[in-house]
């Protein structure tokens, strides 16, 4: 797989008639010459994994056990059976509405190993943790909690997703994209794992956001429903 990856996350969006839009987007994207994953709700993942012919699929989130008494929630396996190849753990929509901690994070990246997928871990601080000049050490503490010691190049992603720029139209300018990230990257120096930029990211800022140093590519939420505003992402980072 391409070290680049053009990630989308439809989180709780997405009916059968949504899968028009992967076939638009498979439409335009025959071969892409970097990894594109398309994240959907689970009741779509098995129906998406069937057609998608060069996309790869994903959970939004798994169980850390393989099975059990744990009514509503998906295990990593089950989330493999259905044609996944990646699982989102950490996003911060989970950590907030779920209250989930590192370890919990951890543990579900875990499971996804286990299940055979890599796990794209999210971290990021809030407005109130970069305003109080904290970040650096936010990201240190989740990178330190959530990303297991067995985390490799070929098992892991990072996505950094600063909170206040999910789905509000603010971005980091391209100089705190790239402190973090470059935080990120000394932190894990032993393992070459790719990281994602995440947070409002559309057609008219990828290629900026692609040009920092140390982001290999995107994880994005509202501009991945819709193939019309997915496209221009994946061609921005094919040609960054
Ligand atoms: P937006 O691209 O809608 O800001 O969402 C980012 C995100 O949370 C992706 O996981």
């Amino acid at each position: 797989m391409p070290r680049k990856i053009a990630a989308g996350n439809w989180k709780m969006n997405g009916t059968e008639a949504s899968l028009a839009e992967l076939a638009a987007l498979t439409a335009n994207h025959p071969a892409p010459s970097v990894s594109v994953l398309l994240c959907p709700p689970a009741t779509l993942l098995a129906r998406m994994s069937a057609t998608a012919g060069p996309i790869a699929t994903g959970g939004q989130d798994c169980h850390a056990a393989v099975s059990g008494a744990h009514t509503g929630d998906t295990s990593a396996q089950m989330l493999a059976d259905a044609g996944a190849t990646y699982c989102l753990t950490g996003h911060s929509e989970r950590r907030t509405d779920h209250s989930e901690t590192d370890a919990i994070v951890a543990a579900k990246s875990q499971a996804a190993y286990d299940a055979g997928l890599t796990a794209v871990i999210c971290i990021g601080e809030t407005l109130a943790e970069r305003e109080a000049g904290t970040t650096l050490a936010v990201i240190t503490a989740q990178l330190d909690g959530s990303v297991p010691a067995t985390a490799n190049a070929q098992n892991t992603v990072i996505a950094y997703e600063p909170v206040w720029a999910i789905g509000t139209g603010l971005v980091p300018t391209t100089d705190q994209i790239a402190e973090v990230h470059a935080h990120i990257r000394a932190q894990l120096s032993d393992k070459d794992i790719p990281l994602l930029y995440g947070g409002s990211v559309k057609g008219t800022n990828a290629a900026e956001i692609f040009a920092v140093p140390h982001v290999d590519g995107a994880l994005v939420g509202g501009a991945s429903l819709k193939a019309a505003d997915f496209s221009p992402i994946i061609t921005a980072l094919e040609n960054a």
